[in-house]
């Protein structure tokens, strides 16, 4: 039977246009994505938007617009974000969807028959750029760690979930890895996190009117995280489609940035076993891009835009330096100086100087499909190399092993020196014919990073014949 593989993104914010910090965590599960299909798993690839909650409508209301036609422009840049960057999603959801708010009816529903709701009065404090409820004792000078501002003090009669019922179960299935949690650091985090006092989860909100009606009090809405979270279940048909559900649900990964890890690693599975249904596998965590070592942020203004930046340097260019320059998991500093030496040195002076080089000599014979031969342990080793490193979602590594494996060709070009042999030799053509094998198995191990170039070098390869350089020198 054929492996499935359910992988998503978080659902984007729509009060602002998608940036690089954005673009990031979707260019690594696009790479996920397409690597998992080359293997012939039935993959499905799902990232979308978030567009309910205060922080849009208030997003809206600052350029005088409705809610409504100010998130339809907001995700439709997101979808254009997305092709001019080729992420393969095979859906992208909308929380305003109908579905998905149907469906989100019908897992409050759940909840609410499961008994595990109550009704609360409270007073706390609330920062809406995190949509979330903030602790004095996290607070930096009284302001949010996270975007600098000071959150409001909310008083309100909500609806409450019972976490605490689920704590146990949740950290249990967290230490023995059924819920897997990478990088070990974040699992360790997680684990501290269900020790401390988390506070109670509200599951609704008052006066915030742009969002999902609770299925048993119209006057409240959903809290925007619950309705956010249970767009993974919504997008494969809860409550709606029961064959085409089980067939994904559960989540083989979730891909996610840190700042998003308690509602990921602690919320979402303990609403999930609350109304029986079987948490995620995996959740991996990568860190923040930033600029001088400030969070790249829609709120702190200091954005990038990913359709600009590809149109300067190329697609790939900008896929292949987000995951080569990082250690996925890690922070790390974006900066165009250091793209731009990738730029020339990685992809210009070595990947396409070397397709090149190999294609101007192949122009004169008739390539052979497989030769086996001396670059043949190097690419052996590169394959597992590779195969090892994406698979523990190392992405810099499986970069690094496909450019040692260029390093390898470029070694035996210069040993072998084929433009001193006769070109009607079989040394000659047993030299050529190992390249252009070598190259082709790049081509396929870059395939999931640069879709584009490495279409290319096949096409090159194929039809034996030259084209323009893939990376001109910026
Ligand atoms: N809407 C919520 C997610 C709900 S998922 C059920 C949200 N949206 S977000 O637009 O603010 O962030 C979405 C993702 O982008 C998060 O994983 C976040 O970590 C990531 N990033 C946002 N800025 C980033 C960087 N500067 N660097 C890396 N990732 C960044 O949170």
């Amino acid at each position: 039977m054929t492996k499935k593989f359910y992988l998503t993104t978080p659902v984007y914010y729509t009060n602002r246009a998608p940036h690089v910090g954005t673009a990031y965590t979707n260019v690594a599960a696009d790479v996920l994505a397409r690597y998992h299909r080359q293997k012939d798993e039935k993959v499905f690839f799902l990232t979308g938007t978030d567009e309910h909650g205060e922080k849009i409508a208030q997003a809206a209301k600052e350029v005088d617009k409705l809610p409504r036609e100010f998130v339809d422009k907001i995700s439709d840049e997101f979808k254009k974000t997305w092709s001019v960057l080729n992420i393969s999603y095979d859906k992208f959801i909308r929380t305003t969807d109908k579905e998905h708010e149907e469906g989100v009816r019908k897992f409050i529903f759940q909840l609410k028959e499961k008994g595990v709701i109550y009704q609360d009065k409270y007073q706390a404090l609330y920062c809406p750029n995190c949509e979330d409820f903030v602790q004095k004792k996290d607070l930096i000078d009284g302001k949010c760690p996270y975007h600098g501002k000071e959150p409001e003090l909310v008083s309100e009669t909500n609806y409450f979930f019972k976490l605490d019922k689920f704590l146990g179960p949740v950290k249990e299935l967290i230490e023995k890895d059924e819920i897997e949690i990478r990088p070990g650091e974040r699992k360790r985090e997680v684990l501290s996190m269900i020790n401390q006092d988390l506070g109670n989860l509200s599951i609704s909100r008052e006066k915030v009117s742009w969002g999902i009606s609770l299925p048993f009090d119209e006057k409240q809405t959903v809290y925007v995280w619950v309705d956010a979270l249970l767009n993974y279940i919504t997008a494969i048909g809860y409550g709606k489609d029961e064959s085409n559900f089980n067939q994904y649900w559960p989540a083989d990964l979730h891909l996610i940035g840190k700042d998003i890890l308690k509602f990921h690693a602690i919320y979402w599975p303990a609403l999930l076993l609350a109304t029986g249904l079987k948490p995620p596998k995996k959740i991996f965590i990568h860190g923040f891009l930033t600029i001088n070592g400030q969070k790249i942020s829609k709120s702190l203004g200091n954005t990038i835009d990913p359709i600009e930046l590809s149109e300067k340097y190329g697609v790939d260019t900008v896929r292949y330096f987000l995951l080569r320059e990082i250690s996925f998991g890690q922070d790390g500093d974006f900066s165009i100086k250091r793209l731009g030496e990738r730029h020339n040195a990685d992809l210009a002076n070595g990947l396409g100087n070397l397709v090149s080089r190999v294609l101007t000599l192949s122009e004169r014979i008739k390539p052979e499909e497989k030769t086996r031969g001396e670059l043949t342990p190097k690419i052996d080793k590169a394959k597992k190399d590779y195969q090892k490193a994406i698979e523990g979602i190392k992405f810099s590594e499986a970069l690094e092993a496909a450019w040692r494996l260029i390093g390898d060709c470029d070694n035996f070009v210069e040993k072998n020196k084929p433009w001193k042999l006769d070109k009607d030799s079989e040394q000659f053509k047993d030299v050529v014919s190992e390249l252009l094998t070598a190259v082709k198995e790049i081509a396929l191990l870059l395939k999931p990073f640069m879709p584009e170039t490495a279409e290319k070098i096949l096409k090159q390869i194929k039809e034996n014949k030259k084209a323009e350089a893939l990376f001109p020198r910026l």
